[in-house]
């Protein structure tokens, strides 16, 4: 016999959810197939392309963005998690026409090719010089009981999840060095 409509059937799933979310500060209601990442919302459904899809396999870093200030690979991050949160992409980093420090700081020091990866560079840029504002330390800080120091070692381990075809990783060090002794 078949079943009221209002029933649920055994392995089905009922409307998709609703989310707000807020992406480099405009709000946005938005109703995701639960199975939907953050990148593809981003892409395709509100049609933000500054995240790239690179492997989409969470291998490359080039999809990643700031979710609530953290950096995250939005290729592994399904959109319905993002319910409330604030998502900066590294076009959002820029205000009222002014470059932000790092995307000034890539261009002076030629850290880009092609520039593809750079938005994510960019971005998961961003989350490290909050980690280091915090003090969290990396794999190769001496002690987790030290201050991390400012070195190009410690730059080039916190960015080892980005990942640039075009090899520019000189310049991208320089840049991100160069925008952190300056803030
Ligand atoms: S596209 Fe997300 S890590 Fe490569
Ligand atoms: S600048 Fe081309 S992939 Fe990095």
């Amino acid at each position: 016999m078949r079943p009221a409509e209002t029933e649920s059937l055994p392995g089905t799933v009922g409307a998709d959810p609703t989310i707000d979310v807020r992406v480099d500060g405009t709000e946005h209601r938005l109703t995701v197939d639960p199975r939907r990442t953050l990148l593809d919302l981003l892409r395709e459904q509100i049609g933000d392309y500054s995240a790239k899809k690179g492997c989409d396999h969470g291998q490359c870093g080039a999809c990643t963005v700031l979710l609530d200030g953290r950096r995250v690979l939005s290729c592994l991050t399904l959109a319905l998690t993002c319910d409330g949160t604030d998502v900066t992409t590294a076009a959002g980093l820029a205000e009222k026409g002014e470059l932000h420090p790092l995307q000034q700081s890539f261009v002076d020091n030629d850290a880009f090719q092609c520039g593809y990866c750079t938005p994510g560079q960019i971005c998961s840029a961003a989350g490290l010089l909050a980690e280091f504002e915090n003090g969290a330390p990396s794999h190769v800080t001496a002690s987790v009981a030290d201050t991390p120091q400012w070195t190009d070692e410690e730059i080039a381990e916190r960015m080892s999840g980005n990942l640039c075809r075009c090899g520019a990783y000189a310049g991208i060090v320089a840049a991100i060095r160069e925008a952190g002794e300056k803030r």
